[in-house]
């Protein structure tokens, strides 16, 4: 049995949305997928396809490894431990997952479990994947028991998990990738909006070297407190007015403003923004989509409003144009 989960761009909010402010963001057709089975041995068996790591323990072995990262998340709440000191191998986020949703809906296991992980998501590049990849599992998980989970039990066992890799997350990755669509996220809560229909192109500047768990400990060092979170709102509100009109000029005018803000929190590298520079001159407008950069000079994904003249600049950069699209569905058994 198999469960999909889609990852996410967002067009506006990426920071503020931790400090309550809305963020306006889309589930695209990029996925990951959780294959679910049973076995025979009475343990649990991870398979990360893409990573090509496996892991195999007992119940009694992913109790004691949960409480073991409920004490590291502590520490890091603490400021005891770096955000990226939680998780030490990428199977423990899914391995606390499996554990907390089998003794949160207290489930006796009688044979072994099989889950295979794999995603076509590009991985600590903003698009979600930590989090498509936890809705999926808790899709099948819930399928492969014969669960009534509504929605807000996936989002809490999705969120729970994701608090050990992101740190202090809002909650946007994993409710977007449940419930699909583009919404407007706030508070853990979101309203639904109509798709976008202006063309725009996702561009791919590399893996950052910053975690989103290291950005959004780095931006709240500095900003926490700050009024900025105000004028963040004010160009998500804006943004959102220009798409619903589809005018591209408004559009633009207040991405390239979303850019400068983005800026002035310090997660897009000066070599993205010499980039984004250069598409604003040939008229175009963009920015970051995703936690961004800290370190380096890459930050995943980069959201991009211009016309075709711009694929010779991405190209002389050496970056790579993805092609994505609206998913209307969120998690799913396929
Ligand atoms: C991550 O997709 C977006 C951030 O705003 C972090 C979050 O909302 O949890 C950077």
């Amino acid at each position: 049995m198999k469960a999909i989960a889609p990852g996410k761009i967002i067009l506006s909010g990426e920071h503020a949305v931790v400090y309550g402010k809305p963020a306006l963001v889309m589930a695209v057709n990029r996925y990951a997928e959780a294959g679910i089975s049973g076995n025979g041995d009475a343990r649990v068996h991870f398979e990360l396809v893409d990573f090509d790591e496996n892991s195999s323990l007992t119940i009694q072995a992913l109790r004691e490894l949960k409480g073991r990262l409920v004490r590291n998340y502590q520490m890091f709440l603490n400021g005891e431990l770096g955000i990226r000191e939680v998780l030490k191998k990428p199977f423990h986020l899914f391995e606390f997952l499996f554990i907390t949703f089998l003794d949160g809906v207290q489930i006796k296991l009688d044979r072994g479990v099989n889950i295979r992980l794999h995603s076509d998501i590009p991985v600590g590049s903003g698009m979600g994947s930590s989090a498509a990849t936890l809705l999926s599992v808790l899709r099948g998980l819930a399928e492969y028991f014969g669960l009534d989970f509504k929605p807000d039990d996936y989002f809490n066992y999705g969120f729970e998990a994701e608090k050990l890799q992101h740190g202090r997350p809002s909650g946007v990755d994993p409710y977007v990738s449940l419930h699909g669509g583009f919404v407007r996220f706030q508070n853990k809560r979101a309203q639904k909006l109509p798709m976008p229909e202006m063309p725009f192109y996702i561009v791919n500047t590399g893996v950052p070297q910053s975690t989103t768990g290291e950005c959004v400990a780095h931006v709240a060092e500095h900003f926490a407190h700050s009024p900025i979170w105000d004028d963040f709102e004010a160009v998500a509100d804006e943004m959102q007015r220009a798409l619903l009109k589809s005018d591209l000029v408004e559009v633009k005018r207040w991405v390239r403003a979303n850019n400068r803000l983005l800026t002035t929190i310090g997660v897009v590298p000066a070599s993205i923004q010499e980039f984004i520079s250069h598409i604003e001159k040939s008229g175009g407008a963009a920015k970051i989509a995703g936690a961004g950069a800290i370190k380096g000079d890459r930050a995943g994904m980069v959201l991009v409003f211009a016309d075709e003249s711009s694929n010779e600049l991405i190209s002389r950069y050496g970056f790579q144009v993805m092609n994505v699209k609206g998913d209307p569905l969120g998690a799913r058994i396929v």
